[in-house]
């Protein structure tokens, strides 16, 4: 078999066996075939696209490119979830406790932040000493005695994912379904878990745009999971405005914290209990309704909030940032953004919102940036709320005060105003599982 062969077959738009894409990512992963090559080909996939058959041979092989997490010395149902990316998406600090304190085992890997979206081992590591690598026999302890843990991708799980993924970036072929969807779905079927929820953004913010690109992504990796014997559910979330209010790590945690307290922003509070209710729903907890009553109930009785601070402790963070959250290392300068004009908030350009935190320094811009745990902005002003000129849209925060100029003109450019009322948007806009897709619009 000749790389060049199937970088030509699948070029003139034909279907690649099973041998055929094993041999591609083998290949490659091993070195043999050179990145331009590798380039051609993914070039190849997102202009002709690929078949489920292909889709789904391709995701196996990727998966299985690296280790394949065995998690059956963890007792009882194992549910993972993962998001395709956004700003402010905090939601994994908040559910994994409420579904691991109502008795599901959270195993999870979670990944940093990605360009102008955020990552849940950056925000954990905001809090003192967390540790978010844990070695195997440590992290299945941990989930077997507290119902959870969350760290950092292990280096070798689908390392033929890590490698195209970083040829995608700088090859303009990242928003292409089979390429997403494989990329996803290869780490989570390495990782082990028996149920997946997916969470895919939609939006201004997310990768996929449009709601209708959000469900076609959500179907094709949806009939990968469970083709390969895992229940699988995905929620279209919006990302067309952050979630919540906090954007960046220690403030994302502290508004985290707030929902588990019982108090917290609508609709985060809103997006995350929708989202562990069908987390518990795979676990076969119950029908959907009986799983949403069993998440509020983890919230008001203080439980979930108990299991998020054992999870912490256990992985050596210092919970009292967590019981009081004014006591997280603050920035050193802080500086509010005025609105321009009068009028309704129309919309908010959420990756400029991202691409604002990141310039704060709550991002990497480079690979090796450190980030500043405690940098970021809370939002005053979002889609649909009325702001008089000179009222705060956002205070910003920062270690150093030069990034200001950069990020206030990045935020203030990511607003549009109306004069007439505008509608908040919906949070949750479809819900895909085997069974087919409901629309909730
Ligand atoms: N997240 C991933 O892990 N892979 C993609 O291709 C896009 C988002």
């Amino acid at each position: 078999m000749r790389m060049y062969d199937l970088i030509a077959k699948k070029r003139d738009g034909y279907s690649l066996t099973k041998e055929e894409i094993n041999f591609v990512i083998a290949g490659f992963t091993s070195g043999e075939i050179p990145d331009y090559q590798m380039s051609a080909f993914l070039m190849a996939v997102y202009l002709r696209g690929m078949t489920d058959e292909e889709t789904a041979q391709m995701t196996l092989a990727m998966a299985h490119s690296g280790d394949m997490v065995d998690l059956s010395g963890i007792d009882g149902i194992k549910v993972d979830k993962h998001s395709t990316g956004g700003v402010g998406d905090k939601t994994t600090l908040v559910i994994a406790p409420i579904v691991a304190s109502c008795g599901v085992k959270v195993a999870k890997m979670s990944g940093r932040g990605l360009g102008h979206t955020g990552g849940t081992v950056d925000k954990m590591e905001s809090v003192p000493g967390c540790r978010t690598s844990l070695p195997r026999e440590e992290f299945f302890e941990q989930v077997n005695r507290v119902g959870i843990s969350v760290i950092g991708q292990s280096g070798n799980l689908a390392p033929a994912d890590k490698k195209m993924y970083a040829l995608r970036d700088v090859t303009a072929t990242v928003g292409c379904v089979p390429l997403i969807a494989s990329s996803i779905m290869s780490k989570k079927l390495a990782a082990g878990s028996d149920c997946i929820l997916l969470d895919v953004k939609t939006g201004n913010g997310a990768f996929m745009k449009t709601l209708d690109g959000s469900i076609e992504l959500a179907k094709a990796m949806t009939a990968i999971g469970e083709h390969n014997g895992r229940r699988v559910a995905a929620l279209i979330t919006d990302m067309d405005t952050p979630l919540g209010y906090a954007v960046g790590n220690s403030l994302e945690v502290s508004e985290s914290m707030e929902v588990l307290k019982g108090r917290g922003p609508e609709d985060l509070k809103e997006v995350c209990l929708q989202l562990a209710a069908n987390m518990l729903y795979l676990a076969q907890k119950g029908d959907l309704q009986q799983c949403r009553s069993m998440a509020e109930e983890a919230i008001r009785s203080g439980k979930a909030f108990e299991v998020c601070k054992q999870m912490f402790a256990a992985q050596g963070g210092d919970t009292s940032v967590l019981d009081d959250c004014s006591k997280f290392h603050k920035a050193a300068y802080s500086k509010q953004v005025f609105a321009p004009q009068d009028g309704y908030v129309l919309s908010t350009d959420t990756e400029k919102i991202g691409i604002a935190s990141v310039l704060l320094g709550a991002g990497r811009q480079t690979k090796d940036d450190i980030i500043d745990f405690a940098a970021g902005l809370i939002l005053h002003k979002k889609v649909g709320d009325h702001v008089k000129a000179g009222e705060p849209l956002a205070t910003l925060y920062a270690e150093d005060e030069t990034r200001f100029a950069q990020a206030e003109k990045m935020f203030l450019s990511a607003y549009c105003f109306s004069d007439v009322p505008v509608n908040k948007p919906a949070l949750v806009l479809a819900r895909v599982t085997k069974e087919g897709v409901e629309r909730f619009e």
